[in-house]
């Protein structure tokens, strides 16, 4: 078992690649929060963790509030005694050309992939100092890396939440605390679905390998990034992509 006994908070864990590493790591031994906007989301993915015989903690909370994820932080010291792992994986999109983009798809976005990352690495850094170590892991994406039609705001966070990463990999290296980044290509979810099929195809057609991506295979990632096995690794921003390139 890979991550056995480590307590991992995962946000936006209720559907998607949240899910689906929620699932991952509690099969891998870790005790896992499961974090999202609705209780009953949360309840559902803990459910099946404790169907496959792990442990898990479900905790409905907005990373946009900071007061939801400071008691998010309480009640997982008082459940677990410890925070070893953040996963920021929640996040949105709210397309639009720039020429059409409202200052409120700007702003929304921006609340939820940035400072929501910012935010529940904030709460969770007490615990993580105290201990002497942990590791922040956040969601970036291609889009990040090359930039997307339609995607300025998207764009922006992603782009961001690599330099905060690198900057915490500064800030707190030297404290026991790793942050890393992965930025997947195009995974099918929900978030994709939305998408239209001819984009779709024209990113499936961009990917080296040949498909476009799984929620597993960003899962994978993340496990390999909340494992002892990447403690060396530091301020890196992992490609989950197939190869795809701007
Ligand atoms: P999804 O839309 O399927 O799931 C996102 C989850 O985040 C949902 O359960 C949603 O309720 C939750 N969430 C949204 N706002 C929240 C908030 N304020 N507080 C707490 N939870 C909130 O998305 P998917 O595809 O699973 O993406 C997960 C992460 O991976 C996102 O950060 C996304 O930007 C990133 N990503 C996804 C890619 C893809 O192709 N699907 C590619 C690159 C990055």
């Amino acid at each position: 078992m890979r991550v056995k006994d480590k307590v991992i908070l995962i946000t936006g864990a209720g559907r998607g690649i949240g899910r689906e590493t929620a699932l991952m790591l509690a099969r891998e031994g870790a005790k896992v929060v499961v974090c999202d906007r609705d209780q009953a989301s949360v309840d559902a993915v803990a459910a099946e963790i404790v169907a496959q015989g792990g442990q898990a903690l479900a905790l409905a909370c907005d990373v946009t509030k900071r007061d939801q994820l400071d008691a998010t932080s309480a009640r997982i010291l008082e459940t677990f005694g410890r925070i070893d792992v953040l996963i920021n994986n929640a996040g949105i999109t709210m397309d639009a050309q720039l020429a059409k983009m409202t200052e409120a798809q700007f702003d929304t976005v921006l609340d939820v992939n940035l400072k929501g990352v910012f935010n529940a690495t904030q709460a969770v850094l007490p615990a993580m100092l105290a201990q002497g170590k942990g590791k922040i892991i956040n969601a970036s994406s291609v889009v990040g890396l090359y930039g997307n039609f339609g995607q300025t705001n998207y764009a922006a966070t992603k782009a961001g939440v690599i330099a905060m990463t690198k900057t915490w990999a500064r800030e707190l290296g030297k404290k026991g605390i790793t942050a890393n980044a992965v930025a997947p290509g195009f995974i099918l979810t929900d978030m994709t679905a939305a998408m239209p099929e001819k984009v779709l195809s024209m990113m499936q057609d961009k990917t080296p390998v040949g498909r476009l991506g799984q929620p597993a295979d960003v899962a994978k990632a993340y496990l390999f990034l909340a494992s002892d096995e990447s403690d060396f690794i530091n301020g890196h921003c992992l490609s989950v992509d197939g190869g795809m390139v701007g």
